[in-house]
């Protein structure tokens, strides 16, 4: 059914236009109280929760930052199984993004190139949408209900400078620190300049450090903290990575973005470059992702979480992270080619395989 939609509506029109068909169908859906119904056909099992960050997750997937940016569809989208949703990314400033056409998909690879540039509509815009929905998910917990845990992504607002970039992601902190159950420092987009250059560890010290604290200060509890990286990290980079977060004792990593390279796509390459700048993801990143993993964990104690993302597809492929040590697995592209029962089948599968041994 969904193939059909996908192949009669979707694939005809803009990217971006069918994504902003689809959030107002689920905000649509959730006004008509649909998302009830949903939640009780995709809930995840009990036996997929786990602990992680000293949180309880419904389940070991999630949906990756970048789908919900404005915090408007975070129990719809739970009510389709995710276990827990990643906000944002969101900087200090509300900011456009760049110029469309920035989304673009590549059906034959089953990815997308993006250069959104984190269009967003800035943290202070966030706070009462992130409290109302903290308030909500209270209430439902205690009558017994599906909820995710909801991740804060933040990033740096493009107009500030470099030199300035640990201010702007401060400023974000205490505005949002209070209201994530996660916070992510997010310096592996390639679409805003400069920002990937925030992964050198002479930099990325003094900025994890200071919104580690930051946040905690600013929620009066601890916040859990993690940051995400790039798959075009060197493997020395992934290394020192890894030992600065040992260092920091910071709570965990989020492995990949998305990636500049476009090796391994069946596309025509000159659509591909038609297309122009911007990160690519799908399934193309999938042998990357996990060999970041893999080097991640053979470092990092079983106590530091790692987010593995990029690639993920199936239920087999979320089951394969977690053998290789991930803690948590994230998607995003394949939401769009597979349809809204992603997350519903993903996690059959994995309750499936839990059943069987
Ligand atoms: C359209 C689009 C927008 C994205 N925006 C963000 C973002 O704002 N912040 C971020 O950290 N990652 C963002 N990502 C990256 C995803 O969170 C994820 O790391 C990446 O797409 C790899 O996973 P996938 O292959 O399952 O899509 C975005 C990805 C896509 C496709």
């Amino acid at each position: 059914m969904y193939r059909f939609v996908f192949k009669t509506v979707f694939s005809r029109m803009d990217a971006e236009s069918a994504h902003h068909l689809v959030v107002s169908g689920l905000r649509l859906g959730d006004r008509l109280g649909v998302t009830r119904v949903l939640e009780r056909w995709c809930r995840p099992a009990d036996s997929l929760q786990i602990r992680a960050l000293g949180m309880v997750w419904p389940s070991p997937f999630g949906l990756a930052a970048g789908f919900d940016k404005a915090a408007t569809m975070v129990l719809p989208l739970a009510s389709l199984g995710f276990g827990h949703i990643e906000i944002g990314t969101v900087t200090g400033q509300a900011q456009p993004g760049n110029p469309r056409p920035r989304l673009f998909r590549l059906v034959k690879d089953r990815a997308l190139i993006n250069r959104m540039g984190f269009n967003n509509d800035g943290a202070a815009a966030l706070r009462p949408r992130l409290e109302e929905i903290r308030t909500r998910i209270s209430r439902l917990k205690e009558s017994g209900r599906h909820v995710p845990v909801v991740g804060v992504n933040i990033g740096k607002t493009k107009l500030t400078p470099l030199a300035e970039a640990t201010e702007d992601y401060l400023t974000s902190t205490r505005i949002l620190a209070p209201v994530a159950d996660y916070l992510v420092v997010n310096v592996s987009s390639p679409n805003t300049p400069g920002l990937r250059q925030l992964q050198d560890i002479e930099a990325l010290r003094p900025l994890l450090s200071a919104v580690g604290q930051e946040a905690d200060l600013a929620a009066g509890r601890h916040v859990p903290l993690l940051v995400k990286i790039a798959p075009d990290l060197e493997d020395d980079d992934v290394d020192a990575v890894a030992d600065l977060v040992t260092g920091l004792e910071l709570d965990g990593v989020i492995a990949t973005n998305t990636t500049i390279s476009r090796d391994g796509l069946r596309s025509d390459p000159g659509s591909v470059e038609a297309k122009g700048a911007g990160g690519l993801s799908g399934p193309v990143l999938a042998d990357r992702s996990k060999q970041v993993l893999q080097r991640l964990r053979a470092t990092l104690p079983r106590t530091t979480t790692i987010i593995s993302v990029g690639g993920v597809t199936s239920g087999d492929d979320v089951a394969e992270r977690l053998a290789l040590g991930a803690t948590l697995v994230q998607g995003y592209t394949a939401f769009v080619y597979e349809g809204p029962f992603w997350a519903r089948r993903i996690n059959r599968r994995l309750a499936s395989m839990l059943r069987s041994g």
